[in-house]
């Protein structure tokens, strides 16, 4: 039996990861699209507000919340995304470089956060939450998407017939989540979970958009055993049984939106 080793992520490797997927990201991030769109609904009607859009990434979401609120901040911890987003996006967008874990913010100065697909690489997301609270104004708002358990469950599958290793990274449960956002400091007032199935040709290609997304951290273990490339194989066979009667590959994502309050203490 091969032994798992998990091996953790340095926030500077995660940052490195997405600076490298920077030029690809916006060609194969599917997902994103749908799902920052999907919060528009819930982002506030005034105007005049103070907008931190977090790990921004290339700027796609932070570029349409420059078109409607004064001041709009796009702040993420990989110096690549925000050379890109800044060359390419809406010249009165504020980018800084700076980790979730510890805001370059003031206190009470954000009325909303707007955040696409980013908590789940927070690690403790607690100190994160923590953050966030203390940036925002009394009353103000942290307008999120998230990935929950149970995402990539067919990938995760095929890999534990094959070996031990952690190869997805752990998502946190809806339940784990409410327990997080609902504390004396805030509130969870809003929250919808989706499966989003994406279809694709063979597993190589889902491979690639994982990359794409600067997801690709996921498996960094040293090869004991059968070789990396062997395993690959073998985890795909199993990954058959999943095929879809038109003989494409799906994925499935578990999307969580949240809306969530900070009370006035
Ligand atoms: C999957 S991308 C999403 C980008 C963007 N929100 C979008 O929807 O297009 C995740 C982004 O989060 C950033 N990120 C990851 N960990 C972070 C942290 N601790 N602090 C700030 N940004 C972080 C990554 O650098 C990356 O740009």
């Amino acid at each position: 039996m091969v032994h798992s080793e998990q091996t953790w992520l340095t926030r500077e490797s995660i940052a490195k990861t997405f600076g490298s997927a920077s030029q690809s990201y916006d060609v194969s991030a599917r997902l994103q699209r749908f799902s920052g769109k999907h919060l528009m609904p819930w982002l506030p009607k005034k105007n005049n507000l103070t907008v931190v859009d977090l790990g921004s990434g290339t700027g796609f979401f932070t570029d349409l919340l420059a078109s409607s609120y004064e001041r709009v901040i796009g702040l993420d911890i990989s110096t690549q995304m925000l050379q890109f987003a800044k060359a390419n996006r809406d010249k009165s967008i504020i980018w800084l470089e700076g980790d979730a874990h510890k805001l370059p913010l003031q206190d009470s100065s954000v009325d909303f956060i707007y955040s696409n697909l980013v908590i789940q690489w927070f690690d403790p997301l607690e100190t994160a939450i923590k953050e966030m609270l203390r940036v925002l104004k009394p009353g103000g708002l942290i307008i999120f998407t998230t990935l929950v358990d149970g995402t990539l469950y067919e990938l995760k599958s095929s890999w534990k017939q094959v070996d031990d290793d952690q190869h997805v990274i752990d998502f946190k449960t809806v339940n784990e989540l409410n327990q997080l956002f609902n504390g004396p400091n805030s509130k969870l007032i809003e929250q919808k979970c989706q499966d989003i199935v994406l279809e694709y040709q063979n597993v190589i290609h889902l491979a690639r958009e994982l990359k794409g997304l600067g997801a690709n951290h996921l498996a960094q273990k040293k090869n004991r055993g059968l070789s990396g490339k062997e395993k690959w194989f073998k985890m795909t066979e199993h990954y058959q049984d999943f095929l879809e009667p038109s003989g494409i590959y799906p994925a499935t994502y578990k999307l969580f939106s949240g809306l969530v309050v900070k009370l006035n203490s």
